[in-house]
């Protein structure tokens, strides 16, 4: 199949929108951008289109997929219950990178929830996303557009990278805002707990709802063993990428050591970082200034060193407020190691 690439140019054209929306329909796969990352679309209530979304990005039929609305009202057809704090969630964050976990009806294609008893629902804050959500008018199941094991796409030509020849359509909405995933969160437990951090913070949840707990993943520290156990496969670049707390001395001395050993070694840092490094092999996130700016670029950066020929990547550790939070929860599970 020769994926269709709608480009910025006409991404807010009618006929673009409406031609994807019609496909979708009919049960193909189109991708195409929120403000988190860039999705993968088909129609949540078709079995075999949901299917294919498994199929082109080869991920684990047990993880399940977030249904994807233009609109909140279309969320009442397909779940048993919203319950008051879920309601004050939709209308506080959505549209917005937020995910509720719903109890769901069994309106939609099994392969969507995994066989479970409950479905995220979310409503992205995209223009593109919500002409095309809009125009379908039916739910649509969409996991971040890569390859099972990639970073999520945060560019069109990520998802081309990994999905070209295997998707229908992807619709280039340019650079995403967010640049990781939305936060997901079980509204079927009391209190509610979060599952995933993203682009909406535990603090800015709990101004709305009152206190919220973190799953328990979630909360081990540093130096915790990894678990194996966290059970789907998430990002693991082919290089190392090692955190190094402290400052731009203490990373010297670390890259220092390996290159004494022989090692290549690159750094993924902030620019005032860099400018204190000064060494030629650095990929740059942002200012320290603007956690939002170095959040957005990370995935991009984790692929780009992924075609990189580096034996280790040393990266900067940053402050996990607000954005920080999702930001390093993301780092953190791409990094083998946490250096003091
Ligand atoms: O920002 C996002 O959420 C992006 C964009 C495309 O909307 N989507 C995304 O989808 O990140 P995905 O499939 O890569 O991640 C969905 C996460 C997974 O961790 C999945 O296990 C969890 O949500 N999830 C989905 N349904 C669930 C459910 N019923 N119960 C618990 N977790 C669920
Ligand atoms: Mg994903």
């Amino acid at each position: 199949m020769e994926t269709k690439h709608w480009t910025s140019h006409d991404e807010l054209n009618n006929q673009a929108i409406h031609e994807a929306a019609e496909r979708l329909k009919q049960g193909e796969t189109i991708a195409f951008p929120t403000e988190t990352v860039y999705g993968l679309g088909a129609d949540a209530t078709n079995d075999h289109a949901v299917s294919q979304i498994f199929q082109a990005k080869g991920r684990p039929a047990d993880n399940p997929l977030i249904a994807h609305v233009g609109s909140s009202d279309l969320i009442y057809d397909y779940v048993t219950d919203v319950s008051e704090d879920a309601e004050a969630l939709i209308n506080a964050f959505w549209p917005g990178p937020l995910t509720l976990i719903l109890p769901a009806k069994s309106k939609l294609a099994e392969n969507v929830t995994a066989g479970l008893t409950t479905v995220g629902f979310r409503m992205p804050d995209h223009p593109v996303a919500l002409a095309l959500l809009q125009a379908a008018n039916i739910p649509v199941a969409a996991p971040s557009a890569n390859r099972s094991g990639k970073p999520s796409p945060t560019a069109a030509g990520h998802v081309l990278h990994d999905l070209d020849g295997k998707i229908y359509g992807v619709l280039d909405g340019g650079m995403t805002g967010v640049g990781v995933e939305s936060t997901v969160i079980d509204m079927t437990l009391d209190p509610p707990m979060i599952l995933r951090p993203g682009g909406v913070t535990q603090t800015e949840i709990e101004a709305v709802i009152g206190p919220v707990n973190l799953a328990p993943s979630l909360q081990a520290e540093d130096d915790a063993p990894r678990s194996p156990g966290m059970k789907y496969k998430h990002y693991a670049p082919d290089c190392p990428i090692w955190i190094v707390n402290g400052g731009a001395e203490r990373m010297k001395q670390v890259a220092h050591d390996l290159q004494q050993d022989g090692k290549r070694v690159g750094f993924m840092v902030s620019d005032e970082r860099a400018i204190d490094l000064d060494q030629d092999h650095v990929y740059r996130l942002g200012s320290q200034k603007d956690l939002l700016a170095i959040t957005r670029h990370l995935y991009d950066r984790l692929r780009q060193i992924d075609n990189s020929d580096y034996e280790i990547i040393l990266a900067e550790a940053f402050p996990k407020d607000g954005i920080g939070e999702a930001l390093m929860n993301r780092l953190e599970k791409a990094a083998s190691e946490t250096i003091e």
